[in-house]
């Protein structure tokens, strides 16, 4: 065997025992993050002319690199919206990669989009959206996001070609994604914020659209409620939301790239209802269904209006939408062309354990968050800020003020402890900062919590 053959394998070898350690590790470090110069001094100069050798460059991954990393599925991770990506799905993503599949047309990857179509068929059934709803996935909630706001818009152009001129307007609350304020600047539309942290409610969305000038009125083409603040996990009002976007023919799109995972869960499922009337829903997979990064999903209950704003033209393409390559082409659906066919490690992953794990896993993560609450309620050091929603917990630390947070978080991630970090929560007129738990992993453990709790002292 040639020498490159022999070194490539002992590579992949190498790399592959990597994989299955970190897949079957029942223990994860939470590395601790170094400045660039200080990575710099550690690893030397990795991109030189002739290359410093895989061996070399891998050990300076295991090394150095890897360990200033966060794992995001890590148990004692309760920041942001962490994830835990089942095992099935992580050695799928491996298979994913191996693969080298096009997944933007159906010519070139129709064995990957077939998987990624199962998948998908299983989400819009928890949405309850009708016959003949469907979506694609994307890198993220923001690229979903993003290309539900463009279908919207385009749609709104092409029913009054009067709108071609004009600066779209769309109405969601302070409650929103920052992802759906930054999309709306990416499009040049103004976006107008209904001040409320709590549930979108329908009649303050009524106010808001009758306080509109006439101008603005006409500029309005859509509304995002979310199925799931980021912040609290608040549900808003999506069934009244939906009724007055009926009535004022507005777009409705629900952004529930958190909270969408929790369409699965019994307990919840009521809180989501009006969601089936949505226009569009965005729902992260990487975030509440167990999946690695990167995987967004947008669906549309009318696919061909998104197909309408999206599809790409060019000579190069049209072999593509030729009657022999007749087939689903995710590229059609948002913004992106080339793409990964991300939603396959979820398919192994549904398909390998069945949904019914999943139901249970999302349960689990709620379950975590009432039990929180519980323990909280129950110490006098702290108390809850509102009670859980989904399976986020705010609460606060008596007599702490925000440089107690930020000191106690860089505290425990120094330790490698935890990673639980400080939010904004607007009481009355004012924001107040208090401590955040996202509970989605179902490995987190009550001792974790407590372990947690007790790190407040
Ligand atoms: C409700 C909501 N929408 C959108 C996003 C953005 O998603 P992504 O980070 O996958 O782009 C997030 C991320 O936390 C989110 O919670």
């Amino acid at each position: 065997m040639h020498k490159i053959d022999i070194d490539l394998i002992e590579m992949t070898m190498d790399v592959m025992k990597y994989a299955i350690d970190r897949i079957s590790a029942t223990k994860r470090n939470i590395g601790k993050p170094k400045k660039e110069e200080e990575l710099k001094a550690l690893v030397g100069e990795t991109i030189t002319s002739e290359g410093i050798g895989g061996e070399y460059t891998f050990n300076l991954w295991k090394e150095h690199l890897m360990k200033a990393t966060v794992p995001v599925d890590h148990p004692r991770n309760l920041a942001f919206v962490p994830a835990a990506p089942s095992r099935a799905a992580v050695m799928f993503d491996l298979v994913t990669s191996a693969s080298s599949i096009h997944g933007a047309y159906w010519m070139e990857g129709a064995g990957g989009i077939f998987c990624e179509n199962e998948a998908m068929r299983w989400i819009v059934s928890l949405t309850g959206m009708p016959q003949g709803a469907f979506g694609v996935f994307t890198s993220g909630g923001t690229a979903a996001n993003l290309s539900a706001i463009i279908a919207a818009r385009e749609y709104w152009r092409r029913i009054d070609p009067d709108h071609n001129s004009l600066k779209g307007l769309i109405i969601t609350s302070i409650g929103a994604h920052s992802s759906v304020k930054a999309m709306a600047k990416v499009i040049d539309a103004d976006i107008l914020l209904v001040d409320t942290e709590d549930s979108l409610k329908a009649e303050d969305l009524q106010k808001t659209i009758n306080n509109l000038t006439p101008l603005q009125r006409v500029r309005l083409f859509a509304v995002v409620g979310t199925g799931g603040t980021t912040n609290a996990g608040i549900i808003d009002d999506l069934d009244g939301i939906a009724t007055i976007c009926e009535k004022e023919h507005l777009w409705f799109h629900v952004d529930a790239a958190y909270g969408g995972g929790a369409l699965v869960a019994d307990s919840v499922r009521h809180l989501f209802n009006g969601i089936e009337r949505a226009d569009s829903i965005t729902i992260d997979p990487h975030k509440w269904m167990f999946s690695p990064y990167d995987c967004g999903a947008i669906i549309y209950k009318k696919p061909e209006l998104a197909k309408q704003a999206h599809v790409q033209d060019g000579s190069y393409l049209d072999i593509f939408k030729d009657e022999g390559a007749i087939g689903f082409n995710p590229t059609d659906y948002q913004i992106q062309l080339t793409r990964r066919v991300r939603g396959l490690p979820l398919w192994f992953s549904l398909a390998t354990h069945g949904t019914n794990r999943y139901k249970e896993a999302v349960e689990r993560g709620l379950e975590l968050a009432q039990i929180a609450g519980k323990m909280i309620g129950e110490n006098p050091i702290v108390e809850l800020v509102r009670e859980p929603s989904l399976s986020c917990v705010l609460y606060r630390r008596i007599g702490w003020k925000p440089e107690d947070y930020t000191n106690w978080t860089y505290k425990n991630h120094e330790k490698g402890f935890a990673l639980v970090t400080p939010t904004k929560y607007k009481n009355g007129d004012t924001f107040e900062t208090v401590s955040r738990f996202c509970f989605i992993n179902p490995d987190t453990t009550e001792d974790d919590i407590q372990q947690i709790l007790d790190s407040m002292m």
